[in-house]
């Protein structure tokens, strides 16, 4: 560029009158350069000015009004879609913190009003004892929702991912194979196993069992008396695969959609204790763990999860 600004100059300067050519192209280059400079800080002005008016209250607002076809465009169309994305996030947070205090404000209201109906008058010795049950069975209810929301918490906390070590799978499916026969004796479950010897995969031995727990007492609880659960795990190329099989009352179609959602409860859950946290805080760890986790499930015969997690 500047070998053809010395050329034309020493053409210019061969023509008569060269130096006044000379002036007039330096002017006109002077022009053009000012009107360029002046196009862009005013964009970037313009830019600056509106991104300063964009606070938390107003992330649906966009950068609107450039149509440089520039560098400046796309930065606005970059800026624009972060807001989307920043938009959608918040969004997330505020139904979760909504849904967290619709959960326990229920509870607590009917705990307070049991305990206030039960003070109002003098009561039995029995009525008493009722009310008392029922509200060490709220609280326990309420601490099991906090703990699983502290949960899913930790488990989205992206700075987590650098503490991971390698965690021997197959003795941790064993370990949690025999405190699934403890938690299925009530129900007279069968528990059966096939466990693959020395799998390892990088992780958190405590979060990752929390996230099997989660599905195989789902599996106990949505299974009737006296029927079987399987419990698997096999590898497949460079993956893990955990299956866990009941013989249940399976997911209807239409909850399907929904099961990893925070707080949702099938259609017909609503007798069983649960907060409909589990399936959210095991997807989260497994994708913490750079896995994934599917459902398969026939109403009236059963629900089969699969886990996979990269092996190590
Ligand atoms: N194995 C299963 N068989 C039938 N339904 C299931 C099974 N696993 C999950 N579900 C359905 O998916 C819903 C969400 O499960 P999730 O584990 O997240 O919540 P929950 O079991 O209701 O409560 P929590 O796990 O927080 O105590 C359940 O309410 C239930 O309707
Ligand atoms: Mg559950």
């Amino acid at each position: 560029m500047l070998s053809i600004f010395f050329i034309l100059v020493v053409h210019i300067f061969a023509l008569p009158y060269g130096i006044d050519y000379f002036f007039i192209l330096l002017v006109t280059l002077g022009l053009i350069g000012f009107s360029i400079i002046y196009r862009i800080t005013n964009s970037l002005t313009y830019l600056s000015s509106r991104i300063k008016l964009i606070t938390t209250k107003n992330l649906t607002e966009k950068v609107t009004g450039i149509r440089s076809q520039d560098e400046i465009e796309e930065l606005a169309t970059s800026f624009n879609n972060l807001l989307d994305r920043m938009h959608l996030a918040f969004e997330r947070e505020q139904q979760f913190i909504a849904d967290i205090a619709h959960e326990m404000k229920t509870p607590l209201a009917i705990m307070r009003s049991s305990l206030e109906v039960s003070l109002s008058k003098e009561r039995s010795k029995e009525d008493y004892k009722k009310v008392i049950e029922e509200a060490i069975l709220e609280t326990n209810q309420l601490s099991l929702t906090l703990k699983n929301v502290l949960d899913l918490a930790w488990s989205e906390s992206p700075n987590e991912k650098i503490k991971m070590i390698p965690i021997k799978l197959s003795d941790l499916l064993e370990e949690l194979c025999d405190i699934a026969e403890k938690m299925a004796l009530r129900k007279q479950i069968i528990i059966h196993t096939s466990i693959t010897k020395h799998l390892a995969v990088l992780g958190f031995k405590e979060k990752l069992a929390q996230a099997l727990i989660n599905i195989i007492e789902n599996a106990i609880k949505y299974t009737p008396m006296k029927s079987s659960i399987t419990i698997s795990l096999q590898k497949d190329q460079e993956n893990a695969v955990i299956v866990i099989s009941d013989t249940g009352r399976g997911i209807a179609e239409e909850d399907m959609p929904h099961i990893f959602d925070r707080f949702y409860r099938g259609k017909k859950t609503e007798k069983v204790l649960g907060s409909g946290l589990g399936l959210a805080i095991s997807k989260s760890i497994v994708t913490l763990h750079h896995g994934y986790i599917t459902f398969d499930s026939t109403i009236g015969k059963g629900s089969t999860c699969t886990i996979t997690l990269p092996v190590i």
